[in-house]
């Protein structure tokens, strides 16, 4: 049995079954394309809510190093991706690299994670993006009720008819393709930009180097809440975590770790890209390096421009704007902002259906959700049947919790691809590889360690949610996944010709 558990997929194999026309999606993309989609999708609620809230209550002015720490973290994450993604080029990411790699459990496991990943972080970002819509119809004078707001701001029924709404438009435009999805993406990651762009450059004119001091604020205990609302790190090792200080900086890397989710997006995007060996590996490290470079920019700016004590919570970008004295580039800000996280939830959302869709094609999914619309060659079944159920989940949810359940979600997903790597290394020595990761088995050892690292820096109750999540996809494969694997089912037949093949010359 364990043998079944651990079967792997012939790499081969995979790229074989892109090639079938019933289940081939439509080669695309160019470089340009999956950078402006890797840039699209990482730049979004991280930056523009969560730098604030970050440097008030964990890093000061010294967020910049969690940005810088984060990104390192990613960046090891990514020279693993980006050999795996040029070397399987399929759908499904983390998920088809797996299955290539470490076997079947494994890769059921991985998916699964990878859907709850983008699942809840499409949900999570079409919230903040209605947070954003709904000040700026406020600043046009329109007031929406409270109870089409949320749960947040309502008491109780709640439904945030706009996050809904969003999820349900951007689900019909992935059904229409790819191709013109990428379009709309181009023009709106072209606004984000600029608008990042001119918070750094404006916003230097409103530095104040008082604000910088200190730095990295003094180390101080952070305040003891339920035994489930501690990093897990307390729980295992007595030791206390503090806000500010050193390890303030890594506990803050720790959250801000969300704003750089996406980049392994671009890898689901490998069967759809015309040259894939040469341009996955530019895509996901170009798209990284461009947002971590902006990233610690523009907190520095913010920081310089406002006390860190002083930055909001929900709009801290746009708001420092407003502390100097400048609405006029808060709305624009807050406008940017809006437009911006549109891409960001829609790329989230094509990254699991497409994840879905790879898992289906397996087996390991009904095989319903395979099968492309004749005319866009696009998985509509898995993108309408995800975008219906994210859409009510993001008019249900509140923001917080679900956000550090993607960001243990994605780290675990990086823990998996590492080791992968190493694996796949041993296994399949004579694979070409267009981009190989430097220094293995050292990289993908650190990229393994960074990872549990901020793993271990989020509480406990988040761990609870994800292995339960875990157990129940352990359950559904057991249940039907096992029994329907593609792979299982080629092999219970091969066996059966050779056992037929035997008898027949046996005496
Ligand atoms: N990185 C994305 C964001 O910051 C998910 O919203």
């Amino acid at each position: 049995m364990s043998s079944n558990l651990f079967r792997t997929k012939k790499i081969e194999q995979s790229i074989l079954d892109t090639e079938e026309p019933e289940h081939a999606l439509r080669k695309s993309l160019s470089a340009l394309d999956l950078t402006v989609f890797g840039v699209g999708v990482i730049i979004g609620t991280g930056i523009f809510v969560l730098t604030g809230k970050v440097a008030k209550e964990n890093a000061g002015p010294g967020v910049s190093l969690a940005f810088v720490v984060a990104g390192v973290v990613c960046g090891l994450a990514a020279l693993c991706y980006a050999e795996f993604a040029s070397t399987v080029p399929v759908a499904g990411s983390a998920y088809t690299f797996s299955y290539a790699s470490l076997g079947e459990l494994p890769a059921w496991i991985i998916g699964w994670d990878l859907v709850l990943e983008f699942a809840l972080g499409t949900a999570v970002v079409a919230v903040g993006w209605s947070g954003y819509v709904r000040s700026l119809l406020d600043n046009a004078g329109w007031h929406l009720p409270d109870y089409l707001g949320g749960r947040d701001g309502a008491t109780g029924f709640g439904f945030d008819v706009l996050a809904a709404a969003l999820v349900l438009v951007l689900t019909a435009i992935l059904v229409i393709g790819v191709k013109l999805s990428a379009r709309v993406t181009t023009v709106v990651v072209a606004i984000k930009v600029t608008v990042v762009l001119i918070v750094i450059v404006a916003g230097a004119f409103f530095i104040v180097g008082d604000n910088y001091a200190p730095f990295i604020p003094e180390a101080r205990a952070q305040e003891a809440g339920s035994s489930l609302q501690a990093p897990l790190i307390q729980l295992l090792s007595g030791y206390t975590p503090t806000d500010f200080g050193v390890m303030g900086i890594f506990t803050a890397a720790s959250v801000v770790f969300f704003a750089f989710i996406g980049f392994d997006v671009v890898a689901t995007a490998a069967e759809e890209t015309k040259n894939p060996q040469r341009d996955m590996p530019r895509g996901i490290l170009g798209s990284l390096f461009i947002c971590t470079a902006l990233y610690v920019a523009v907190s520095v700016v913010v920081t310089g421009m406002q006390k860190y004590t002083r930055l909001s919570i929900d709009a801290p970008l746009a708001d420092a704007f407003k502390a100097t004295g400048h609405p006029w580039y808060a709305g624009v800000i807050s406008f940017g902002a809006a437009v911006g996280l549109t891409t960001v939830c829609m790329i989230l959302l094509l990254g699991q259906t497409r994840v879905f869709f790879a898992m289906s094609r397996d087996g390991l999914l009904p095989r319903f959700f395979s099968h492309v619309h004749p005319r866009f060659r696009t998985p509509h079944r898995p993108t309408i049947l995800l975008g219906v159920i994210i859409a009510i989940l993001a008019g249900f949810t509140s923001l917080s919790e679900l956000a550090e359940l993607v960001n243990i979600g994605t780290l675990f997903a990086f823990v998996v691809v590492a080791t992968g790597v190493v694996i796949l290394r041993h296994t399949r020595p004579d694979l070409h590889r267009a981009f190989r990761t430097p220094l293995v088995p050292l990289v993908p050892a650190l990229s393994v360690l960074a990872s549990l690292w901020l793993m271990v820096n989020l509480p406990t109750e988040t761990w609870l949610r994800f292995l339960i999540w875990m157990a129940v996809g352990c359950f559904v494969y057991f249940l039907y996944g096992r029994s329907h694997s593609r792979l299982g089912l080629q092999r219970k037949a091969a066996a059966g010709e050779e056992g037929k093949a035997e008898g027949s010359h046996g005496p």
